[in-house]
């Protein structure tokens, strides 16, 4: 194996010199460098000391270091001699779909380079691959047993066979198959495939563990993706956080628009990193947890709903499959559900492998009652003759 990131990032990139801001240079004093408003925002709501009137901070060292040390101190690997993480190993993006973006821009040539996904999976990498005029390519994930587990042999035989795919997109754990991907087999990609790079996207590791973020300090060509959206409850700030080799993180922090944290995101995140905080998120993803189990018996009891689940539970939903497979029905309940209940749940019957199937987010336990009730209540309703 002879990574060499140079060519595997668009030499105009590569090469890239950062935007200059003038906060690079002074933080404190009379500011008068950046054009901004010292009267501030007109309206009197506006706390004084959210100082909005300032751009934000482009590098939040705070809170990259707190983010790394988590990761360090709970990571699955202590067993291997590993640099720790730092916040050189790390850029943030307003939610991981920018980072995304960014990693696709950052490696393959418009209408020339490729990425390669795993169906079924966040439909977001193929949606920003055809904004940039990236060819996707497929390789499903293993459906037939319901594992919905990475082909490794079947990726790397894709890889090998075509040097213009540069990104890999693996979820773990799965949306929407809920099922984290067995290390060793992306391990496999990773020491055997040079030519590009594995991007393995998190947004739900805090449901199940083991992170892989520590790895991206033992390889060079690997991308990990986190969200404060899910098991941190704040999708509304809009904080994504990439971790890679501090080389590749430098080149992904110079790309990046200046302040893409804004004032309000940095200062929540910053919260939300805090050590007390930080037991709270784990011990909220261990309720989602217990609630999951509690509305998978549920619902997995009634009748015209498959005993089986489909895929995991390692992230905070469940999917379940209507009648063995019956999209009529399913996408008839889902409508239901939504216009006479007002609940609202997401038919996934057309990706591969979840024919029938309806992915249903753990709520609050009073939110996952009424869900319960009113999916008995549709159900028996709809399957009268
Ligand atoms: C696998 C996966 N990645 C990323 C995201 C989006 O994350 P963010 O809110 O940070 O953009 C989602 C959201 O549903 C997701 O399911």
């Amino acid at each position: 194996m002879t990574f060499d990131l140079k060519q595997i990032v668009r030499p105009k990139i590569y090469n890239l010199e950062a935007y200059h801001c003038a906060r690079d240079d002074f933080t404190e004093g009379v500011l008068l460098d950046a054009n901004e408003n010292a009267h501030g925002p007109t309206q009197h709501d506006v706390p004084k000391d959210a100082h909005l009137h300032r751009y934000p901070d482009p590098h939040q060292v705070e809170f990259k270091t707190a983010m790394a040390k988590y990761r360090n101190t709970t990571s699955a690997f202590k067993d291997r001699d590993l640099a720790t993480l730092t916040n050189e190993n790390l850029c943030l993006g307003v939610g991981s779909d920018e980072s995304i973006d960014a990693i696709i821009r950052a490696c393959c040539v418009p209408a020339k380079e490729k990425i390669l996904v795993l169906p079924p999976t966040y439909s977001m990498y193929s949606v920003c691959a055809n904004i940039n005029d990236i060819e996707v390519v497929e390789c499903p994930l293993i459906y037939e047993d319901n594992s919905f587990q990475l082909n490794s042999d079947k990726v790397l035989d894709i890889l090998k066979n075509d040097p213009l795919i540069k990104l890999v997109f693996i979820t773990s754990p799965g949306n929407p198959t809920g099922v984290k991907i067995e290390t060793k087999r992306i391990e496999k990609v990773l020491q055997n495939w040079d030519n590009g790079l594995v991007v393995v996207d998190e947004a739900y590791i805090d449901f199940c563990g083991g992170s892989l973020a520590p790895l991206v300090t033992q390889y060079q060509n690997l991308i990990v993706l986190q969200t404060l959206s899910k098991s941190f409850g704040l999708a509304g700030i809009r904080l994504g956080m990439t971790y890679a080799s501090k080389q590749l993180a430098k080149i992904l922090n110079a790309m990046k628009a200046p302040y893409n944290i804004s004032c309000l995101a940095a200062t929540y995140a910053l919260k939300a990193v805090q050590d007390d905080n930080l037991q709270l998120m784990e011990k909220n993803a261990q309720l989602i947890n217990s609630e999951q189990q509690r509305l998978l018996k549920a619902l997995t009891a009634l009748e015209y709903v498959d005993d089986q689940y489909v895929g995991g539970l390692d992230a905070n939903f469940i999917m379940i499959r209507i009648n063995k497979g019956d999209n009529h029905l399913a996408k008839k309940l889902y409508f239901h559900l939504a216009t006479e209940a007002g609940v609202v749940v997401r038919f996934r019957g057309t990706e591969l492998g979840c024919t029938g199937c309806l992915r249903i987010t753990v709520g609050t336990k009073e939110e996952n009652d009424k869900l319960i009730k009113e999916f008995k209540r549709l159900l028996v309703e709809l399957t009268v003759n």
